[in-house]
């Protein structure tokens, strides 16, 4: 093999689109999975991926600094793609010291193990850190977060995206450790974990429950196909410029309440339904507390410097990604029972 790459939270959803792209794109690469198999976490995604030759899993939790030394030592691994994270900004609110100790220790320790095994011998090393849009905070009607943007988090989940960022930078200045840092808004896609808006509503639609919308549903998010991400991520890691920050997004801004329509109008022409039967399941809820009103990203450095550029609209990923959950009941009733409920009844209890 020519390469080892560490890949932390490949078991989670862009985790798994990532390794998937990485192992079969890379034969000569030897892709480690580093995870944890939270709640989050499921092999089940990798299925396809599993008996390839150059991909190796390794249940490992990044809090666990001798298990992280252990695994350095053992693969003497040439970079780290970094995703493993608490990702969901409600349960942020439940319980903010999760995403304290996973987002920021847990980065800190993975730094730490990387540089103690790289011993200042920094050449053809990488730590490439996954990061998200969150961490600029809101946006007015108008504008968009670059690579610029003043770091401005509101939720519990994007304080603990911001601070790992800061301890990523950290790194480079104080020891010198070659890192690049993505900053990604929205995905959806195959594999994404029903609590996330898309997912939950694709779930809730085929069990015609109810559709919370949070607020007064003007809430506006920059979405981006899941795959199209794994692409761009591939390509920073590849061809990006060391101790640099790239913004990803989808160039494509929708208003909640007008995703969730489109939403239900496509589900309603795949399900035989009569129009308007899913939009009628739409319920105004409490609203999130400390939301974000508006993010939107622009992409313009990754696509001058490095050609990247979505690669579907959002109506045709939208469209697979329903085709996907249709396809995949077994994947979603398998993820939705036990703890799923649990977290469903706190989060909606009205
Ligand atoms: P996810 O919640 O689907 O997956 C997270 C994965 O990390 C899971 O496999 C889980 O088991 C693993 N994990 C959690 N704690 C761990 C620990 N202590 N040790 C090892 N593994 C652990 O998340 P996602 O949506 O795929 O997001 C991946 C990364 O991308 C995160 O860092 C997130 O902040 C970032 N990001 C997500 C989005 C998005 O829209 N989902 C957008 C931009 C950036
Ligand atoms: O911007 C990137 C971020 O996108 C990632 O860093 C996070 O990991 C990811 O979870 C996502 O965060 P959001 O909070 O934007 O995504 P979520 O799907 O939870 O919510 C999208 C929008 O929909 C948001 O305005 C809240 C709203 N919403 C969400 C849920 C779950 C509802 O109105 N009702 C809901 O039930």
């Amino acid at each position: 093999m020519q390469k080892t790459i560490f890949i932390t939270g490949g078991a989670g959803f862009i985790g798994s689109h990532v390794i998937r792209l990485m192992a079969n794109k890379y034969p000569d690469s030897r892709v480690v999975n580093l995870d944890a198999l939270t709640y989050a976490g499921n092999l089940e995604n990798l299925k396809d991926v599993e008996s390839l030759p150059n991909y190796v899993f390794e249940k490992a939790d990044i809090l666990d600094t001798k298990r992280l030394s252990a695994l350095f030592e053992q693969y003497q691994p040439d970079a780290v793609i970094h995703l493993a994270a608490e990702s969901h900004v409600d349960r942020s609110i439940l319980s903010p010291l999760d995403f304290v100790y996973t987002n920021i220790i847990g980065t800190v320790n993975l730094l730490h193990a990387a540089k103690d095994c790289w011993k200042e011998n920094y050449e053809g090393k990488l730590f490439h850190h996954v990061s998200t849009d969150e961490v600029f905070g809101a946006l007015g009607t108008t504008g968009f977060f670059t690579e610029e943007t003043k770091y401005d988090p509101h939720s519990p989940y994007s304080a603990s995206k911001a601070s790992s960022d800061h301890f990523v930078r950290a790194y480079a200045d104080t020891y010198g450790l070659p890192v690049i840092i993505t900053n990604c808004s929205n995905n959806y896609g195959p594999n994404q974990f029903p609590e996330k808006l898309i997912p939950l509503f694709i779930n809730n639609i085929i069990h015609k429950k109810p559709l919370p919308v949070y607020g007064d549903g003007l809430y506006t998010r920059d979405w981006l196909y899941v795959k199209d991400h794994a692409e761009a991520i591939d390509l920073v890691f590849h061809r990006g410029k060391l101790n640099e920050t790239y913004a990803i997004g989808g160039f494509n801004e929708w208003k909640n309440i007008e995703l969730v329509k489109l939403l239900c109008k496509l589900m309603d022409e795949k399900l035989n339904n009569k129009p308007g039967t899913s939009e009628a399941l739409i319920t105004f809820v409490k609203d999130r507390p400390g939301h974000d009103r508006r993010y939107a990203i622009d992409a313009s450095k990754i696509n001058e410097e490095l050609g990247w550029k979505p690669s579907v609209t959002f109506e045709e990923g939208l469209s697979q990604t329903i085709d996907w959950y249709f396809d995949n009941k077994e994947w979603l009733q398998h993820v939705t029972s036990g703890a799923y409920q649990q977290y469903y009844e706190e989060q909606y209890k009205g």
